[in-house]
């Protein structure tokens, strides 16, 4: 088995190249050559390479990418339709808008391959409004990959046809949940919806759809260039591939870094240049902030699905934030809470109202008002939300209380007694 070195870029290869944006930087850097190759396949013959690859969704639940795409119905009886999900709003993720800006065209060559593995001659790219930069470089890159051929009527001369509409979402979090964006993609208020049906049955305009994450769809070319065994040679048995690690907070360098699925937290710092000013890490979530926080004691934790897991958190996006000692717990899980109250929908009460509650909780025990009894209460509401809530958000939100608490209870217990050393002194002074 030939080695492949772990660092050697494959998503971000071109990143760095000058104008590495355009159609001729890509073009020159091997783009548009698996096109080529997968248009002279059967979308069947796609289908089982991608399945083969073992990919999984990059979008944070990590589903097996081919399966996927194994469940949109073989026949044309309605429109099928492939939406990327570039909604990119979990707190600490700053991947795909990167990859968008760097490398559209990858994007684009994935979009018009998994389109023709599903059949579909329509693909959305759904992508965060306030990310206008994002938006007018994929129109431009759709532009160019019409001029060249690669989109519109009878690309490269096989007789499929494709079409690419660039969508601006309007910056819901909840909008990146894959059915409350074909909501808000077919013009109502953004909420997830009932499923079944799921959407490869009854999804975008009740048609077959897939909604896949942009860095899973960029990484298509690469397998149909590669192969899947190739593929497999990066990452670990179940988790393989390439991913890209967004690293944020306190550390050197933060920044994109793409390293194999299975890279420690230990690794990943190295990239970055360690600890900004050697101070020590307190904590970090293995891929945003809906991902239970992890200690010091986990830099050895491989960062796949099954490692992140089997340690108690999840992969989620790789959004790595890391926090050094400066940082106080009950701060920043206020911070996220309060994240997740403004961002949630409203649709189910276990969400609406409990992270409502959670964040008078959290701001009371901050200011220095709050009492023990208030952590019980807190993980009461919490175990009332978790598994109840109508859709992941809710799940989502209650990670950091959970994990902030399992981990640094002390420092809850710390904020809470200092407010009753507060409460007692004017009644010693009046005993006095
Ligand atoms: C509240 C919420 C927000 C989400 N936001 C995103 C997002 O911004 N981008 C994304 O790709 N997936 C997001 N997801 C996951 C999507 O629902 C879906 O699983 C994903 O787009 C599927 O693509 P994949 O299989 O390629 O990962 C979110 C899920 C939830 C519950
Ligand atoms: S869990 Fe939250 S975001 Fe999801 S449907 Fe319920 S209220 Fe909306």
């Amino acid at each position: 088995m030939s080695t492949v070195d772990p660092v050697t870029p494959v998503l971000t290869k071109r990143w760095l190249s000058p104008r590495s944006w355009s159609i001729q930087t890509y073009e020159q850097l091997e783009g548009y050559t698996a096109v080529r190759k997968a248009l002279g396949a059967t979308p069947e013959q796609i289908v089982q390479v991608v399945k083969d690859s073992g990919l999984r969704g990059r979008g944070g639940a990590g589903f097996p990418s081919g399966l996927k795409w194994s469940f949109m119905p073989p026949n044309e009886d309605k429109p099928h339709y492939l939406v990327i999900n570039a909604d990119e709003g979990e707190p600490g993720t700053c991947k795909d808008i990167p990859l968008m800006m760097a490398d559209p065209h990858s994007l684009i060559e994935g979009c018009i391959i998994a389109s023709y593995a599903m059949r579909s001659h329509h693909c959305f790219i759904y992508v965060r409004g306030e990310a206008l930069h994002c938006i007018r470089r994929l129109n431009q890159a759709v532009a160019e990959a019409k001029a060249a051929g690669y989109l519109g009527a009878n690309i490269l001369g096989s007789g499929y046809d494709l079409e690419i509409t660039v969508h601006a979402g309007a910056g819901a979090y909840i909008c990146g949940e894959e059915t409350a964006l074909l909501d808000s993609l077919e013009g109502r208020r953004g909420q997830p919806r009932l499923k079944p049906p799921f959407p490869a049955a009854a999804g975008l305009y009740a048609a077959p759809t897939t909604v896949n994450n942009v860095e899973t769809i960029a990484s298509v070319p690469y397998i149909i260039n590669g192969g899947s065994d190739w593929f497999r040679k990066m990452g670990t048995e179940k988790s393989p591939g390439p991913k890209i690690y967004s690293i944020s907070g306190h550390v050197e360098k933060p920044g994109q870094y793409e390293a194999p699925l299975g890279t420690t937290l230990r690794q990943l710092l190295d990239m970055a240049g360690g600890m900004k000013d050697g101070i020590p890490l307190k904590f970090w979530t293995p891929g945003g902030s809906s991902t239970p926080m992890f200690t010091a004691e986990h830099m050895d934790v491989p960062l796949d699905f099954e490692g992140a897991a089997e340690a108690g958190s999840m992969l989620g996006t790789t959004a790595v934030q890391v926090f050094n000692e400066t940082v106080s717990v009950p701060w920043a899980v206020m911070k996220w809470t309060q994240f997740y109250k403004h961002e949630s929908c409203g649709k189910c009460t276990p969400c609406r109202e409990g992270t409502y509650w959670l964040t008078q909780i959290l701001e009371r025990m901050v200011d220095g008002n709050g009492t023990e009894e208030d952590i019980d209460t807190l993980l009461d509401v919490c175990d009332n939300v978790l598994g109840r809530s109508f859709c992941a958000l809710g799940d989502g939100a209650v990670s950091p209380i959970q994990s902030g608490i399992k981990y640094f209870r002390d420092e809850f217990l710390a904020l809470c007694q200092k407010n009753r050393e507060k409460n007692r002194k004017p009644a010693l002074a009046g005993a006095n």
